[in-house]
């Protein structure tokens, strides 16, 4: 187990670690040539298979001296810079704006920015001699040890993991690239008509394109999307996105669906309309509950399914 040795209260993160296969030896398991990879290198993204990475996979303890105010992002900054530079995350704003280092956190679909140590950090379960987990009757269990045998200290263990739903390239860092497929593939930008107003003078008449307080309220709070990914890793039936578009594709095109200014409502709604689409949506509604900017995902879909029957009337 790795340790910072300063004073003040401690944590200890402990890191789902994982190290690809150098391409070379895959490919070499593959029999060398380009042409024996299983997925078709002309596939777009989307109908790929999803990979499932090969390579060394272990749990790693870090334990380091925190300031109680801290975010899990800060204690891995503190990991990389002066304990194991070889520890690899993902992050770009450091505030909740990017959306780049959603991870799971003891489970949890989670900006890794946003999360306080002081929130995830707990005490390890107890378990009894034989290592079964005990809930507290009195047999004053001992309490789960770390890889060195010794006991967590301070604030306690916050288990930190890659981005559920999808392949892990490295330690924290999960490949989101079908999530992106996925988006782009159902045009995330306003369709307008194609003719913009002029204004006598010859300038742009933007009067055409204003709209009511109302308008706006329909789809503001979904352009604050930024893309995390974390929706999908707490969706059951997303799982890499094979069977199910994911409800980020959905929330981006409800934001358009939802624009008075978008000319495309009938065939976005018919694009959705699938199989791996709006109709693999089992409205378990995890998606809600994770997302860090507050939108009610679950909701918004369920909208998005009665504007996609209300076609079909
Ligand atoms: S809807 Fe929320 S959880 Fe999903 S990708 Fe957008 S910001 Fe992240
Ligand atoms: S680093 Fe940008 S959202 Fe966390």
């Amino acid at each position: 187990m790795a340790q910072l040795a300063t004073s003040g209260t401690t944590v200890t993160l402990r890191v789902h670690r994982f190290s690809p296969k150098p391409a070379r030896e895959r490919d070499r398991a593959r029999g060398g040539s380009p042409f024996a990879r299983k997925s078709s290198p002309f596939g777009d993204a989307a109908s790929r298979p999803v990979r499932r990475p090969r390579g060394r996979q272990w749990t790693q303890d870090y334990t380091l001296d925190v300031r109680g105010d801290e975010t899990i992002l800060d204690c891995l900054l503190t990991v990389k810079r002066t304990i194991d530079p070889t520890l690899m995350f993902r992050y770009s704003c450091g505030h909740g704006m990017c959306g780049s280092d959603a991870a799971a956190v003891n489970g949890t679909p989670t900006l890794l920015c946003k999360a306080k140590i002081t929130d995830w950090a707990q005490q390890p379960p107890s378990v009894d001699d034989e290592g079964f987990r005990r809930t507290g009757d009195g047999d004053a269990p001992r309490m789960q040890t770390g890889e060195d045998g010794t006991q967590p200290g301070g604030l306690g263990i916050i288990e930190l993991a890659p981005l559920p739903g999808f392949p892990v390239e490295r330690d924290l860092i999960a490949d989101i690239d079908t999530m992106l497929e996925q988006i782009k593939r159902l045009k995330p930008y306003l369709i307008a008509d194609g003719t913009l107003a002029t204004t006598e003078d010859g300038g742009v008449d933007v009067l055409p394109f204003l709209q009511t307080p109302e308008q706006l309220a329909k789809y503001e709070v979904l352009t604050t999307c930024i893309t995390c990914g974390a929706c999908e890793g707490a969706c059951p039936v997303y799982a890499g996105g094979e069977a199910f578009v994911g409800p980020a594709a959905l929330i981006n095109q409800a934001r358009f669906v939802n624009d008075s200014r978008d000319e495309a409502t009938y065939e976005r709604l018919e694009a959705i309309d699938t199989a791996d689409g709006i109709q693999a949506c089992q409205s378990v509604r995890a998606c809600s509950r994770e997302c860090p900017v507050g939108i009610d995902v679950g909701e918004e879909i369920w909208q998005l399914i009665a504007q996609v029957k209300e076609r079909e009337a």
